[in-house]
């Protein structure tokens, strides 16, 4: 098999290389995504020689700078294309049991091959004039690309305890492009579970938001289940697992349920946060599960308890603590609130509520909900469906009429501190709060003036008097507002 090799900075490779007297190649993702037709992204360039020296000459022609990252042995420019074209010498690894750092000697293309993930990731094709393109697959990749398999080019045992960071990147793989892992690596995977130890979270979490911007992530999550990966990675999930039955009653399997979500959810977003809030919108049920004589099991609080969750995730996986994880902690807190809007009589009160509370991610929530709906009834699916078109609906009059989704409080702290010429304390919050009901409850509008006047209202009652400042002038809150 050739491949098109007309892109400028191949031809710009191929001759440094031949006058450097060196072989160079394209290798690894770059091959397999241009044979499949997806996006190609960065080029990995494999030299038997000299990998940074190559770059260092493509650079000086192509006039792109070039970064050399010394201890790595590697070096990239970017192509005109934008790509980033990274260049490595041919190695031969061996890699120690305790750590993932190898040992590294000069190489042949067929040893660099040899040590690498899969077949599908080992193919290369040539940037020599005399075949330029024609593909070198010496482990059938091209094969098992056809058949859509996952295989390492050694004993599984061996390749996956080299980095057992590939024990999850075969099951990203299978995921990403609906392929199978060969019986023999997928029993591998079982076997070198131990060796995940050595592993840096965050490259488990990269992996992990892949699996989730796949098209069924439900797959990887199973392909980890069935390996025995999962309980490591992500213990919560695997909590949800199983059905408990107490007087002939069961519970639906929140495991199975979850997965169904994440799917559900694929085709409306693309945003990996909400793909996770997703995976983890129920993960509070096990620590809430009871069984109540009467009505059957019960998961009361599992938002909250959930939501505290989302945290513990993050941490262990090495996440961001930041304002993604607050997204998602949000989402599970919130999940069961559009529901209970569902009723013909629910008051705007309710309404405006909730969009306090979700302000922006409103739309995102309703997504939720929707994909939470899992029923094999399809009639069952689409009352759920229409009851929630039904709240969209009254999300959107009651957020014309009030603007709430992205309400500001009309009085801050700081008015009613320098108005009563106060401190930080107690009663701000109070009055704070009770402006906030007020206008979430419909009893003022949500102007300044409402506002300032339910203000001096509370604090009267709270025996708070306006404050003269030093020069005789009443801070008041009018002038506050103007200036705000
Ligand atoms: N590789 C490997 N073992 C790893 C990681 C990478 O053997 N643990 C090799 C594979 O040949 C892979 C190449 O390095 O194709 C580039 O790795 P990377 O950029 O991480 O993956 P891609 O295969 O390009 O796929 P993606 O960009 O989707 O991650």
């Amino acid at each position: 098999m050739k491949l098109d090799c007309s892109k400028h900075v191949f031809k710009i490779i191929s001759e440094e290389a031949e006058i450097m007297g060196v072989r160079a190649y394209v290798i690894g993702g770059y091959v397999r995504d241009r044979i499949l037709g997806r996006p190609s992204k960065d080029i990995d360039v494999v030299v038997e020689g000299d990998g940074p020296a190559l770059a260092r000459r493509v650079g000086a022609r192509t006039g792109s700078h070039v970064a050399i990252f010394a201890r790595f042995g590697t070096a990239m420019i970017h192509s005109e294309d934008g790509e980033e074209v990274e260049f490595v010498g041919a190695r031969k690894e061996s890699y120690s049991r305790d750590s993932r750092k190898p040992s590294v000697s000069r190489g042949t293309l067929r040893d660099d091959q040899l040590r690498r993930d899969f077949t599908i990731n080992a193919l290369s094709f040539s940037l020599q004039k005399e075949d330029m393109g024609e593909v070198y697959d010496p482990f059938n990749g091209l094969e098992d690309l056809r058949n859509g398999l996952i295989r390492t080019p050694l004993d599984p045992d061996t390749t996956f305890s080299d980095d057992p960071l590939r024990m999850v990147r075969a099951i990203r793989f299978a995921t990403q492009l609906g392929f199978s892992i060969v019986p023999e690596a997928l029993e591998s995977i079982g076997r070198n579970r131990g060796r995940m130890a050595i592993l840096s979270p965050e490259r488990v979490s990269e992996e992990l938001h892949k699996i989730l911007m796949s098209p069924r992530p439900s797959v990887g999550f199973d392909l980890m289940d069935r390996t025995t990966l999962l309980e490591l990675i992500l213990p919560a999930l695997s909590a949800l697992k199983g059905v408990e039955t107490q007087d002939g009653r069961g519970h639906k399997d929140n495991y199975r349920h979850t997965l169904q979500v994440v799917d559900n959810i694929v085709p409306h977003t693309d945003n990996l946060w909400l793909r996770w809030a997703a995976l983890l919108h129920d993960i509070g049920k096990p620590a809430t599960k009871r069984y109540e004589k009467g009505l059957g099991w019960t998961f009361h609080g599992h938002e909250v308890v959930g939501a505290r969750m989302v945290y513990e995730v993050f941490k262990y996986l090495r996440m961001p603590l930041n304002e993604k994880m607050k997204y998602v902690q949000k989402l599970v807190l919130l999940h069961l609130r559009p529901i209970a809007l569902v009723q013909e009589e629910v008051t705007d009160s309710a309404v405006r509520r909730l969009l306090f509370d979700a302000g922006d991610d409103i739309d995102d929530l309703m997504t939720l909900c929707e994909a939470d709906i899992t029923s094999k009834n399809d009639r069952t699916v689409a009352r759920h469906l229409a009851n929630f078109q039904l709240v969209r609906r009254k999300l959107q009059e009651v957020e014309e009429k009030d603007r709430i989704r992205n309400f500001q409080p009309p009085v801050t702290g700081e008015m009613i501190m320098q108005t009563y010429g106060i401190k930080p304390c107690r009663e701000i919050g109070i009055i704070k709060e009770c402006i906030k009901d007020a206008i979430l409850d419909g009893r003022i509008p949500n102007d300044r003036d409402a506002a300032l006047a339910l203000m001096r209202e509370k604090a009267s009652e709270l025996g708070l008097k306006e404050s003269h400042d030093r020069y005789g002038f009443c801070a008041n809150a009018e002038k506050l507002l103007s200036d705000a």
